[in-house]
């Protein structure tokens, strides 16, 4: 999958030669053009000539589709059906792998916060992010935090008007209604995380009536995206956000819808009521209560 990317990428700088593809990824010129008729199989249009290869056509969506022009250094393992792309991450995870995006158009097993289950019918972007930070475990909330920053962006960009429900549900700012919901697993120890698996769904070209009541997609509102694209967008603003912790939070404050409103948090302690104020690293949400300031780490958030 890495030599697919490195091949992706040098297509996409332009028109290359079959001997310069085989010096720049290692492989003999054979390997190359058995790579090239890959592609053209998955439904690359790709001409060669005098001046090498070139992509005249890329398929609507798909793994070598998304890493074409994808400007971050993920491979896309992709799956028209799955039981669950988290489920699947994780395989990848103990076995080692990393840098990875499990995407599928339909999850036949989706699986959502609280052991609930995630309805994920076809024409979705179900993804799930296989990553090794360097982080200690009470940091990787902030990785959540980026995910539901990136695929808000996205969906923005995309004409959705769309905001953060703490902690981490992407809504329509206007009635509430649920387009995203994010899960992230991870294993670890006290000190240092191994794996995290940071799975995004995204209600996306999926006809409203195959979804549980309070959700909406992205074709009931603006009509059907360019998955491909929205993909890549998403993967290349959670990459980017990666590094900078002040940058996420700094981001998800402004496309908060939580932020200056009153809330009931459900945590396990009890519910906390008040205005919630602010978001702190790793992503405690600040609450004013007629009791004082309560910083609260996980819970099921209503906006009152
Ligand atoms: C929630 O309960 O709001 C979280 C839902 C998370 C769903 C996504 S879809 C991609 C990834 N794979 C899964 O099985 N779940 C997450």
């Amino acid at each position: 999958m890495k030599t697919r990317k490195a091949l992706l990428d040098a297509l996409a700088s332009g028109p290359v030669s079959g001997p310069e593809l085989a010096e720049e990824l290692g492989v003999s010129r054979n390997a190359v053009w058995k790579r090239i008729e890959e592609l053209r199989e998955a439904g690359f249009g790709i001409e060669s000539d005098g001046s090498g290869y070139r992509v005249e056509s890329v398929p609507e969506f798909g793994g070598a589709a998304v890493e074409y022009g994808l400007e971050a250094p993920y491979s896309v393992e992709y799956h028209d059906a799955i039981d669950s792309t988290n489920a699947r991450g994780r395989e990848l995870a103990k076995a080692g792998d990393s840098d990875v995006v499990v995407l599928a158009d339909e999850q036949t097993a989706g699986r959502g916060r609280l052991e609930r289950a995630w309805n994920a019918p076809s024409g979705g972007v179900y993804m799930s992010f296989v990553l090794r930070p360097d982080v200690a475990p009470m940091e990787a909330p902030l990785l959540t935090l980026a995910a539901a920053v990136a695929t808000t962006r996205a969906l923005r960009e995309a004409g959705v008007d769309a905001g953060i429900k703490w902690p981490n549900d992407v809504l329509l700012r206007t009635t509430g209604e649920k387009l995203v919901g994010i899960l992230t697993e991870m294993e670890g120890e006290a000190d240092r995380v191994s794996w995290v698996i940071c799975g995004i769904g995204v209600n996306a070209n999926v006809d409203p009536d195959t979804l549980p009541e309070g959700a909406t997609s992205v074709r009931e509102q603006v009509g059907d995206v360019d998955r491909r694209v929205f993909a890549q967008r998403v993967i290349e603003g959670f990459d980017s956000l990666q590094t900078d912790p002040d940058a996420i939070l700094g981001a998800w404050r402004e496309l908060a819808i939580t932020l200056g409103r009153r809330v009931r948090v459900e945590t396990r302690d009890g519910d906390v009521v008040g205005e919630a104020v602010d978001v702190e690293s790793p992503g405690r949400l600040v609450v004013e209560t007629e009791e004082g300031t309560a910083r609260v780490h996980a819970g099921d958030c209503e906006h009152l």
